[in-house]
């Protein structure tokens, strides 16, 4: 398999966006990420999205949105795996460029969920549908459990799950493109209005349209480009049983280990060697278990790390530097994307008011539903 690296990157504003359609903010990105890049093809793309039909009622958009980017005739295709189809997305480029099949690729996700649909309903389509969602029970409903179990088992508190919330709308507060940029206090979280408890507000990602894309591409064409390079270390994923109930232990996700060890190995390198980290954050509950699972900190250390300032920028190991799905919202199918493209300005060090000094090494952690599925990739920054 030969290397691969990315030399572009774009992503629309992630909000509320009542004015543009899925298609508009798909190519919006997409023409920023190839600008970006300043190449004036590609051979083929991937889309991710998790459920266009439930949230716009569209299908078939790989060919629709090839169509309106004006690249009709190539080939595109969509990927999906819930809340991990973007990093899925870049994940099939990867391949593509790694096997020889093409030089320049490009790898998006897009959605668009505000548009009327029955948000809840078309995400908790992702979990179980005939053990889990046909019963009531809902996303929040089921990271909520996560939360309780992790609480009893391993003493997390709280005010920690609060501090990973401060944490983030602190780094989003400096993402032009975050859909929540305020900061919070730990009182505000602890005292929004109750989702699904011990989850409230104030832990959950919020309901977002947006869209994210980078340009894939192999060696020699990098090279070419004359532009800051960033290397695609590894890629990695794994999947588990997507119902809570046949794990083993519901405070774990262990499709996130399991992808972890592939990553690092194939990688060569080790979780402490990394200087910035997207994890996703989808609720504050599933940041800590992520964190552990990754391998950074021991089941139950998390939340005092978190509590001690070891993940904001200028700490040990920053985490979520973007505002994470938490403050830069979280457009299901996009989000990975935007994870990678946050890992990507960092290491080019474009990251202005949020830039982690001296960052080489970076990794983006997406996952689907409650944990079903897990897509790593671990990146460097070439001179
Ligand atoms: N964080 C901060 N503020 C939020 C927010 C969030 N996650 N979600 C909504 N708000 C704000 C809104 O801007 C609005 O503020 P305003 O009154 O000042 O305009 C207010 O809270 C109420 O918004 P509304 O859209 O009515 O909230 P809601 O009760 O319909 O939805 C959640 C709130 C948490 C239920 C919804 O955001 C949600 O389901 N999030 C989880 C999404 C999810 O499961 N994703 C997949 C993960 S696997």
């Amino acid at each position: 398999m030969r290397d691969v690296y990315i030399i572009g990157a774009g992503m629309t504003d992630f909000g509320e966006i009542w004015n543009m359609s899925l298609r508009d903010l798909f190519v919006e990105a997409a023409i920023k990420a190839i600008n970006d890049a300043g190449v004036d093809r590609i051979e083929s793309m991937y889309v991710g999205a998790m459920s266009p039909g439930l949230f716009v009622g569209q299908e078939h958009i790989a060919s629709l949105l090839s169509d309106y980017l004006g690249a009709d005739g190539i080939p595109s295709t969509h990927v999906e795996s819930a809340c991990a189809s973007g990093g899925l997305a870049v994940r099939q480029a990867y391949f593509e460029i790694a096997s020889g099949a093409s030089e320049i690729v490009l790898a998006g996700g897009v959605e668009k969920m505000n548009d009327g649909s029955d948000v809840t309903y078309a995400l908790a389509s992702a979990s179980d549908q005939e053990y889990e969602a046909f019963h009531g029970v809902t996303f929040p409903g089921l990271y909520a459990m996560i939360a309780r179990a992790h609480m009893h088992q391993y003493g997390t508190t709280r005010e920690q799950l609060a501090d990973v919330a401060v944490k983030n709308h602190e780094n989003g507060l400096k993402n032009p493109n975050a859909q929540f940029r305020m900061e919070i206090t730990p009182e505000a979280v602890m005292n929004s209005t109750m989702v699904a408890d011990p989850l409230r507000l104030l832990d959950c990602s919020p309901v977002t349209d947006g869209a994210a894309a980078v340009i894939v591409c192999s060696e020699e064409v990098a090279r070419k480009s004359g532009k800051a390079i960033i290397k695609i270390r590894a890629s990695a994923q794994a999947t588990d049983h997507i119902a809570l109930h046949s794990r083993q232990n519901i405070a774990s996700l262990p499709a996130v280990n399991k992808a972890a060890e592939i990553v690092f190995k194939d990688s060569g390198i080790k979780p402490e060697d990394l200087d910035l980290i997207e994890v996703h954050d989808c609720f504050t509950i599933a940041e800590l278990v992520v964190m552990e699972e990754l391998g950074l900190y021991q089941r139950g250390k998390s939340g005092p790390a978190v509590q001690n300032g070891e993940t904001r920028i200028g700490g040990k190991i920053p985490i979520n530097t973007s505002g994470g799905l938490k403050s830069k919202g979280h457009p299901v199918g996009a989000t990975g994307v935007a994870q990678i493209i946050e890992v990507v300005e960092q290491l080019r060090g474009n990251a202005g008011e949020r830039q982690v000094e001296g960052a080489r090494l970076g990794l983006a952690q997406n996952m689907g539903g409650s944990g079903g599925s897990c897509v790593l990739h671990i990146m460097e920054g070439m001179s």
